[in-house]
């Protein structure tokens, strides 16, 4: 299964990296208003690199984790000073740190196949330990109700390069959302050749109350959070903020 391939990597990036970058300061304000100023952040799927650029600039360490490479060799640009790790974050080590990050829904995402609430569930319990005391977990993922009853919900966008087509449906008795995605980029400097690419999303949908519960569970004070900052989420997508008591 393509997991963010060369071609939607770089549209990613370039269509839709403005979700890290309007993300960034609301998510610094939360760091800051818990007494984290320095010390290592964790950032779980990191993708192209755009929040772990923030957080160099803001003075923090950072260790980035994805799973697609070529997401990787973007961030790797971008951020050279941080440390980056080609890797599902379920299998990861997680290092004592005072942070951990998983912006733009990637705790949701099924392109490792172990993913599942049981799974996650293991990995707030691993995040847990490696925090230090009063240590944050800041996230945010989808809820089921995305897409209206059995509809084929169409999209698409395009940038001065590239073109993509998406069409969405939601699995209700799973809360399974795929998305299936086609992508047209550039090949030449006059866009006279478009190379064409598929890739199928599924993305498993989170219930935030239950969420909240077993985070609280596991040792954690947990908050809902409706954007970071200023910068506000679609209709259900929800962000949370866990802290290490
Ligand atoms: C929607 S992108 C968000 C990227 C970045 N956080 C941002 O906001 O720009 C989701 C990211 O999660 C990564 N991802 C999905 N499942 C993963 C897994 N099991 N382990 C590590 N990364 C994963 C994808 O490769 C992708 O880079």
């Amino acid at each position: 299964m393509k997991a963010y391939d060369k071609d939607l990597a770089y549209i990613h990036d370039t269509g839709h990296g403005d979700f890290a970058g309007n993300s960034a300061p609301g998510l610094l304000q939360i760091l800051h208003s818990c007494n984290i100023n320095s010390g290592l952040v964790v950032d779980l799927g990191c993708g192209s690199g755009i929040w772990a650029a923030s957080l160099l600039e803001a003075g923090y360490r950072v260790l980035g984790v994805d799973i697609s490479e070529p997401m990787l060799e973007i961030a790797r640009q971008r951020a050279p000073s941080a440390e980056f790790r080609c890797q599902s974050f379920l299998n990861t080590q997680i290092p004592a740190c005072d942070a951990i990050t998983s912006i733009g829904e990637c705790l949701g995402y099924l392109f490792d196949e172990a993913n599942s609430y049981g799974a996650l569930l293991t990995l707030f319990t691993q995040i847990h330990k490696s925090l230090s005391p009063g240590g944050l977990l800041i996230f945010d993922f989808l809820e089921p109700g995305i897409v209206k009853g059995s509809q084929q919900v169409q999209r698409f966008r395009e940038g001065t390069d590239w073109a993509v087509l998406v069409e969405l449906s939601e699995n209700h008795a799973t809360n399974r959302l795929t998305r299936r995605i086609t992508s047209f980029r550039s090949k030449g400097s006059d866009n006279s050749h478009y190379h064409r690419d598929y890739e199928e999303h599924n993305v498993q949908l989170l219930n935030s109350s239950l969420l909240a519960k077993d985070l609280r569970e596991i040792g954690f004070r947990v908050r809902r959070l409706r954007g970071y900052g200023e910068y506000r989420f679609r209709p259900g997508h929800i962000g949370l903020v866990a802290r290490k008591i």
